[in-house]
């Protein structure tokens, strides 16, 4: 057995009497209310999702397992001469909360490449989509066409006790995860390089092997694509993607229904799809100024000229944080040591001074300040990747990471199916009107 699944075994063992005791001696300790404003405004604020994977703080951003971005970054093991830290040891603490050693990410590393190669059936899946399909659709349709590797449904089918459910969910999500660079860079290969391959390299890392098969040799691209997944994977569970993944798994769904559900709802332009939509709405500007800088006042002219014209700001604001993204933070960080000099990265720059206090002023966005899609395509671009409806293909990929540990972890708690209540409008009303009787 994998380091990581012995200690992902203990630590369900220590979790497991901790969620028993609070359903068993405190089940009806009420933990919220919920007002008509929810109820009708997408639900924000409700707290009604558990998970101890990640949490998002409105001011501080997300914590992974109790620690910051930052933290992450500083105490995750690098390979060599490298910036960024492994995938693989990001995996291992979303699953056990502890920031694995060198060997212990190796191990995961070695897992992975036991478990990577794709089956030919799917790679012709990918041949059959017709041109002009969106990647995030053949993305998904290749994670659906891997469900009949799943162990979770013969195991299920044959039986086995709920209390092991998370055991076979925990080698699909494994299987899955291995193959995520390889069906990523080849649907990349299939729309934008005339289907020519890269064959993977078993000697390099999950995000190197990944940027390797991107077939962009430039320096740091690796680094790249580690923050990338990295940043992208976890943002706790009320988010359009984690929900809809843990709201399918409670079903029963396997893994990969499970992570195509969520990569669909990951295909929103509200959601994952907004970071395509910075860079069209970058391209806009571009050109509008025959590419040259803007200055403060033409690039101001340019975003009232969006708000009037009832679009949003792509890639600004956000439904839980009210300051600027850490993940859009890091990957500034990224741009000022090494694409200072880049183009579209000054226009990124002069639009994080112009759009905060435009959108104050605007009056409506509650949260003025850019999130992770505000910054990511911008540094794609500089490295080649320039086909910017493939950047929510790179979010899903990350997502996947942060999605399938909180899945396995659904399974080890033994969730229950998901099954919220729902009541009419004529029921609203009805509430309503005796709150104002009794206020009166
Ligand atoms: C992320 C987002 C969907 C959050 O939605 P939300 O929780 O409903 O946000 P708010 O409560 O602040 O929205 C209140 C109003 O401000 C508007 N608003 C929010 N962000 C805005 C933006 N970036 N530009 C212009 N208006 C914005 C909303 O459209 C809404 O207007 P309405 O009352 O006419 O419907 C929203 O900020 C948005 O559309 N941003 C641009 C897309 C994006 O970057 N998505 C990626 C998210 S990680």
């Amino acid at each position: 057995m994998s380091i990581l699944k012995e200690r992902l075994r203990q630590k369900i063992n220590e979790c497991r009497p901790r969620t028993e005791r609070l359903m068993r001696e405190y089940r009806d300790v009420k933990v919220a209310d919920v007002t008509v404003g929810q109820l009708l405004g997408g639900m924000r604020g409700l707290k009604c999702l558990v998970t101890d994977i990640s949490y998002l703080d409105p001011l501080e951003g997300i914590r992974y397992r109790g620690y910051t971005l930052p933290e992450v970054f500083k105490k995750l093991p690098k390979p060599k001469g490298k910036e960024m830290p492994y995938v693989e040891g990001l995996f291992f603490l979303l699953l056990t909360g502890d920031i694995p050693t060198e060997a212990e990410v190796h191990d995961v590393l070695d897992e992975f490449n036991k478990r990577r190669i794709l089956p030919r059936y799917v790679y012709e899946v990918i041949d059959s989509f017709p041109c002009c399909s969106h990647p995030m659709s053949i993305f998904s349709a290749a994670i659906t066409t891997l469900q009949r590797e799943s162990f979770f449904s013969k195991k299920y089918e044959a039986g086995i006790p709920k209390s092991e459910y998370w055991d076979p969910t925990f080698e699909d999500a494994m299987n899955l995860l291995a193959k995520l660079p390889e069906i990523g860079t080849y649907i990349y290969a299939k729309l934008y390089r005339d289907g020519k391959r890269i064959q993977s390299n078993p000697g390099l890392d999950f995000a190197g092997n990944f940027a390797h098969m991107m077939g962009v040799e430039e320096p740091y691209y690796d680094d790249v694509s580690r923050m990338n997944f990295i940043i992208h994977s976890d943002h706790e569970s009320g988010n359009v993607s984690a929900h809809t993944g843990h709201l399918v798994a409670s079903s029963l769904a396997d893994i990969y229904l499970s992570i195509s559900a969520m990569i669909n709802g990951l295909a929103g332009p509200l959601h994952g799809l907004a970071n395509q939509g910075v860079l069209r709405w970058l391209q806009a500007i571009m050109e509008k100024m025959d590419n040259r800088i803007p200055s403060e006042d033409e690039m101001k002219q340019f975003v009232w000229d969006t708000l009037n014209a009832g679009q949003v700001i792509p890639g600004y604001g956000h439904a839980v944080l009210r300051k600027t993204d850490p993940r859009y933070l890091l990957q500034r960080e990224f741009s000022l040591k090494h694409l200072q000099d880049d183009l579209l990265f000054k226009y990124v720059d002069i639009l994080y001074k112009v759009v905060p206090p435009i959108l104050k002023e605007h009056g409506k966005a509650k949260n003025p300040w850019p999130n992770v899609d505000a910054h990511s395509g911008m540094i794609q671009w500089h490295y080649g990747v320039t086909e910017y409806d493939f950047y929510t293909v790179l979010f899903g990929i990350g997502r996947a990471i942060g999605i399938t540990a909180n899945i396995i972890w659904d399974r080890a708690l033994m969730y229950p199916l998901e099954r919220p209540k729902s009541i009419t409008t004529d029921m609203i009303e009805e509430i309503v009107a005796n709150a104002s009787k009794t206020d009166g």
